[in-house]
């Protein structure tokens, strides 16, 4: 690994001392203000990331790559995204590999589509569709930027527009993510475009959606149905204080996995 010095054109995350974060691209004679006061980007370009530099106020900041968390949490919404704590459950049990053929909706700002397309890698294809066009838009300009500020393109995406419900050519995908309404209307409809074996795996907010989607999939063909959610609690460790933060994200989506079945039996093995 050579590390390279931050350059014009690049992608910064600034933080401060009360970690307030700022995403910024770095360029030439450029300044970036905020409550702390201003700051030249030219003393960034050259620098090594982890570079601390100060405000024209004296307030210190932290310069570096962003992550892709760092990324999803700050780029533009249409839609509502999917939180990294959710992303990193959705790619390990919907077991998202290296090379993998995933079909995606709704697109909605691209969170997913971005934690997918990273997950199978070069080798891999995400296809995504959206219902609507300026989800679309949204989605492909978050997918777009998060890769140009790599230097690159998003070569394994491939977003369209569209109704997951209702012709999809694709066959013999080995993941089908869909974080929609109505999930359940993908079964015997959408799911016929997923290899046997492979995994379909459901973003839900409510549990009377969660109700429908499970028994939608043991009745069509599914088995090993797996329900649950991920809690993340931050901690405050200052001195004797080291606690549980006071706020936390409590809610945001349940998970649900099921494997298709080779034959359209009725999956009476108790799920997992
Ligand atoms: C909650 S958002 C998805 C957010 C996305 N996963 C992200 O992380 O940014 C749900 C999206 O599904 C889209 N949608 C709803 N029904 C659809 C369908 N039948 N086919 C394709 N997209 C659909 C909606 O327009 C909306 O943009």
């Amino acid at each position: 690994m050579t590390e390279r010095v931050l350059a014009a054109g690049e992608r910064i995350l600034l933080v401060d001392s009360r970690d307030r974060r700022y995403l910024i691209t770095l360029s030439t004679g450029k300044q970036f203000h905020s409550h702390s006061g201003t700051l030249d980007h030219d003393e960034l370009i050259g620098a090594f990331e982890g570079t601390t530099v100060r405000s024209s106020k004296g307030a210190r900041m932290l310069a570096f790559r962003p992550t892709l968390s760092d990324y999803i949490l700050k780029m533009q919404r249409g839609a509502q995204v999917v939180y990294p704590k959710d992303l990193g459950l959705i790619i390990m049990y919907a077991d998202i590999f290296p090379g993998a053929a995933v079909l995606e909706a709704g697109t909605g700002s691209g969170s997913l589509t971005l934690a997918l397309s990273r997950a199978v890698g070069d080798a891999g294809l995400v296809i995504s569709y959206e219902l609507r066009e300026d989800h679309h838009e949204r989605g492909a300009a978050n997918v777009r930027e998060w890769y140009e500020g790599l230097g690159g393109k998003p070569e394994n995406v491939d977003l369209r527009v569209g109704d997951v419900f209702e012709d999809i050519p694709e066959s013999g995908v080995d993941r089908l993510v869909l974080d929609l309404p109505e999930p359940w209307r993908a079964v015997g409809r959408t799911t016929h475009s997923l290899a046997a074996g492979g995994i379909m795996c459901c973003y839900l907010p409510t549990v009377p959606q969660v109700q429908q989607t499970v028994e939608a999939m043991r009745r069509g063909g599914f088995g090993i149905v797996n329900t649950f959610e991920g809690l993340v609690r931050t901690w405050n460790i200052e001195g004797q204080s080291v606690r549980p933060d006071h706020r936390m994200v409590a809610h945001t989506g349940f998970i649900v996995t099921a494997r298709k079945l080779a034959g359209l039996e009725d999956a009476s093995i108790p799920d997992a």
